[in-house]
């Protein structure tokens, strides 16, 4: 065990190595947020190693589950409360994503004046592959993580 247990809050548990600052990133988790928030990183677990990340007093709001999906796909969210774990959630690349990645390419619509919501359709789940629904660029890999709003 190396961080103890909290008493309300959530667990995102089976974080991939490396991953758990970008997890805190993506959840606006920087200066003093008022809330005690514990992270491992490389620790054993059944299935190799990962990082956690705990959050004490916080939930998490459906867009951000989706947008740790894309950055943690193995990720799990466990929901505190009184000590005990009251919900368990693997999280899942969702079908559509909108409003939760920025397109990278310069020229699209999404980029523009206009106040057009970017949107991209899932081409790959293992390893994500996303394409936008307006300019057809694909995404993967860091180039998801790096445009996540
Ligand atoms: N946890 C915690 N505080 C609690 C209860 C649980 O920090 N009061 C953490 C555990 O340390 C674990 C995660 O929440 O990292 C999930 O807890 P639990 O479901 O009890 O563990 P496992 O059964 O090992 O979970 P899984 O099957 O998802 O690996
Ligand atoms: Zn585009």
């Amino acid at each position: 065990m190396k961080i103890q247990k909290i008493k309300n809050g959530i667990v995102i548990d089976h974080i991939p190595c490396g991953m758990a600052l970008k997890v805190l990133k993506i959840l606006n988790i920087e200066g003093d947020i008022g809330s005690t928030v514990s992270l491992v990183m490389h620790v054993k677990s059944r299935m190799g190693w990962k990082d956690v990340v705990k959050i004490e007093d916080r939930y998490l709001e459906e867009k951000e589950i989706d947008k740790i999906a894309l950055i943690a796909p193995t990720a799990t969210v466990n929901v505190i409360k009184d000590y005990r774990v009251v919900k368990k959630h693997k999280v899942h690349i969702p079908e559509e994503i909108r409003g939760i990645v920025r397109c990278m390419n310069p020229r699209c619509i999404t980029n523009q004046r206009e106040p057009v919501t970017p949107e991209f359709r899932v081409v790959s789940k293992d390893p994500v592959i996303i394409k936008c629904k307006y300019c057809e660029r694909e995404m993967s890999g860091e180039e998801i993580i790096e445009n996540i709003l």
